[in-house]
């Protein structure tokens, strides 16, 4: 069975569903996804979604601070259309339901952000994520979108060049399923389970991002990882930077306000890359609580406050640490959070295969540069989403179906990888590759950085994806077979660990998120560039680097 689509998104969180809601009305758009829509890691996002909306803001500070916030790695002209766009995104999904909480006078309310010189953060209460999801769910629902729920793509096809179809995994049935399109655009998200510590849902495997690079698109800004410096410790659950926002301190195990001596202006809302920093150097240094958190206290802000403005993180520090945070601090480390990097396409998507797209975390267009600020991931999934799905309504204009056959081989070839996985008896289990690959990246390629630490990860990474090659999944039916969706994901996963690390390597500077030890001063003369991984026929990975598009803002040191 061969499918038909003139567009397919392959992912259902927000940047999935806008995508797919703008495309709707022009053409047969259908949305796959590895899990339900509702489940998508969109859900989890909690502090909020920027916008200059208040009297005394403006999009040029907002664009200026998303700019020093990425240590001049964004591509300013792609800033300028996020920042500019952002008040109109928030509008549009506020009119369709989206319950922001409000100011006394009914206005949306906007809370203080890391990074940010004005509270321009739209938020409802700490679960913005869900309500935006939710809301946009149901314009999908709306416009009658077809979803292929639980399907896991295996391949991208291409024909001359051109995008023209791909091949995925039914996961109810164990079929592998060609669907031919005339464009694809991957909205996976990000890759954040490589690490062990980390705030992503266990789904974040960065499968678009492996895809896009098989298929001979460039991935870009790989080494930049972003680490959220309040993860709950322990279970590495997210505890929303809205808690600063909110005005909550950060304390060592000296009860100092540590922040003074590293952002004394900004304090708890600096950057997240310098919050990150400050607290993995208290704890390295022994001032941090069993040498592995700080208190994150809220104590201050009085039970009506939390509750209602923080009541999610209060339930999440009750039933995951057993600690109420109306009467005692929060333990929190810092953890990855977000992959500034992704697949290397421009402000409109567009990548370097014809047809094929790119948005959201999954992308790189480069807007976020080394280090991104709180509350601008969920304007870029709403803000490109609809941009985006612009862009490829325009392209497929132009374009036929080609014939399915590339398609069906291509499937023919998947099923019987598939099948070789399966049968195999006897080998390593990869579960147990998948956890040393977390801990390699947990400890070597983390929060600093150096050389020698990061030649021990390459080399500990590339014997992995040797080992992966004997692995065995064990016996198990082909239908809802989940150690094998798994075992695609880790493959995915290494051939990403790889790239990061050799990113890391090759940047011998230290820049937002990216912290070496042995290079600790950004080096602009050599490294304002971004960097290119692309995939070659022999199977090495070709790195470049390319330039960073500047503009209204001249390149300078960050003071915060
Ligand atoms: O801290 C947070 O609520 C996270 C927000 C974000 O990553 O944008």
């Amino acid at each position: 069975m061969t499918l038909k689509h003139d567009v397919l998104v392959v992912g259902a969180g927000l940047s999935g569903l806008r995508t797919a809601i703008e495309l709707a009305d022009n053409c047969d758009v259908a949305i796959l996804t590895k899990v339900h829509p509702l489940r998508s890691h969109s859900v989890a996002a909690q502090g909020g979604i920027n916008a200059a909306m208040g009297p005394d803001d403006s999009w040029e500070q907002h664009a200026f601070d998303t700019v020093k916030g990425s240590d001049y790695l964004a591509d300013q002209d792609v800033v300028e259309v996020l920042t500019r766009e952002a008040p109109k995104a928030v509008i549009e999904n506020e009119r369709w339901g989206t319950a922001f909480s409000r100011t006394e006078d009914g206005d949306i309310a906007q809370r203080p952000f890391g990074g940010a010189l004005f509270p321009r953060t739209c938020y409802a209460a700490d679960r913005t994520g869900h309500n935006l999801l939710h809301t946009t769910f149901e314009q999908v629902l709306r416009k009658g979108i077809t979803i292929y729920e639980e399907w896991f793509v295996t391949s991208l096809v291409s024909k001359d060049g051109k995008i023209c179809g791909l091949t995925a995994l039914e996961i109810s049935t164990g079929e592998i399923i060609g669907i031919v399109a005339k464009s694809i655009v991957l909205a996976t998200g990000g890759f954040g389970r490589i690490y062990g510590k980390s705030t992503n849902a266990l789904i974040n495997t960065g499968d678009g991002c492996a895809l896009a690079l098989r298929a001979g698109a460039s991935l870009k800004d790989m080494e930049f990882i972003q680490f959220h410096p309040t993860t709950l410790f322990g279970s590495n659950i997210l505890i929303t930077e809205g808690a600063r926002g909110e005005g909550g301190y950060l304390f060592n195990s000296s009860g100092d306000r540590f922040m003074k001596n590293y952002a004394p202006e900004q304090m708890e809302l600096a950057p997240r890359d310098i919050v990150a920093r400050a607290i993995r150097t208290e704890i390295e240094e022994g001032r941090g609580f069993e040498n592995e958190f700080v208190h994150l206290d809220l104590r201050h802000l009085g039970e009506d406050k939390i509750e209602a403005r923080l009541p999610g993180i209060r339930d999440i520090s009750i039933d995951f640490a057993g600690i109420d945070p109306i009467d005692q601090p929060i333990p929190v480390q810092p953890g990855q959070h977000y992959s500034m990097g992704g697949i290397h396409c421009n402000k409109d998507g567009i990548t370097s295969i014809p047809g094929l797209y790119a948005v959201g975390e999954t992308s790189c267009m480069s807007v976020h540069g080394a280090n991104r600020l709180g509350g601008n991931s969920l304007l870029e999934t709403l803000v490109f989403g609809r941009l985006v799905g612009k862009s490829v309504s325009n392209y497929i204009k132009s374009c036929d179906f080609v014939d399915s056959s590339c398609v069906e081989e291509m499937a023919f070839k998947d099923r019987g990888k598939l099948q070789a996985m399966v049968v195999r008896q006897e080998g390593e289990s990869p579960h147990n590759l998948r956890q040393e690959m977390k801990a390699t990246m947990d400890q070597l390629v983390g929060v600093y950085r150096n050389q020698e630490q990061l030649e021990q990860a390459l080399r500990v990474i590339r014997n992995l994806r040797e080992r992966f090659e004997n692995i065995s999944i064990g016996p198990s039916d082909i239908r809802f077979n989940y150690s094998l969706v798994r075992t695609l994901e880790l493959e995915n996963m290494l051939t990403l660990a790889e790239i990061i690390t050799m990113g890391a390597l090759m940047r011998r500077e230290s820049r937002g998120a990216h912290w070496r030890l042995d290079y600790p001063s950004r080096n602009d003369s050599e490294f304002l560039k971004h960097s290119l991984f692309t995939l070659m026929k022999n199977g090495a990975i070709k790195t470049e680097y390319i330039d960073v598009t500047l503009g209204q803002f001249e390149v300078k040191e960050r003071a915060y």
